[in-house]
């Protein structure tokens, strides 16, 4: 399947947690906690696996270089906010907040993925290269999720 397909598949159960986080109270802290738990692990292995899969792809032509390192660096924020949320009480009032501004820099970055990147990729790569790259990630995905797994049980 196009690569693209399998991102955006990915991005909408994002979407649905982050939904389910949204609108909690203080008092909601085992929904946050687990929903939270769930998005940074799958999140994390999603943007491991766009950064093995697709990024050097797209840094191999230079008309999708940029958004190849761009790509990057936003997984980069990401992460960083994902760390500090971790390490914040999830009834502290703050947490809410940063997690707003974390899930609006989430779905900026997976919009652009999903439609300039998309349509960008599809312009200067075959489809039938971007098609082996969509098994690849999904591959790649399951593979890094099944790592992470076993190492938060260690
Ligand atoms: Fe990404
Ligand atoms: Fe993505």
């Amino acid at each position: 399947m196009d690569i693209f397909k399998e991102i955006k598949k990915e991005h909408d159960e994002f979407k649905k947690i982050a939904e389910k986080i949204s609108p909690t109270s203080e008092r909601a802290i085992k929904t946050r906690t687990d929903s939270f738990a769930k998005l940074k692990l799958e999140l994390t292995a999603h943007h491991e696996a766009e950064e093995e899969v697709l990024v050097p792809v797209l840094k191999e032509n230079k008309a999708t270089r940029q958004m190849g390192i761009e790509i990057v660096e936003e997984h980069n924020i990401l992460k960083k906010l994902m760390e500090e949320l971790e390490s914040l009480s999830v009834d502290d009032e703050t947490w809410i907040v940063k997690f707003k501004v974390f899930n609006e820099i989430m779905e900026k970055h997976t919009d652009e993925e999903e439609h300039e990147i998309s349509k960008k990729t599809h312009e200067e790569f075959e489809q039938k290269r971007l098609d082996e790259l969509g098994d690849l990630f999904e591959a790649e995905d399951k593979k890094i999720e099944k790592q992470l797994k076993q190492k938060k049980q260690e």
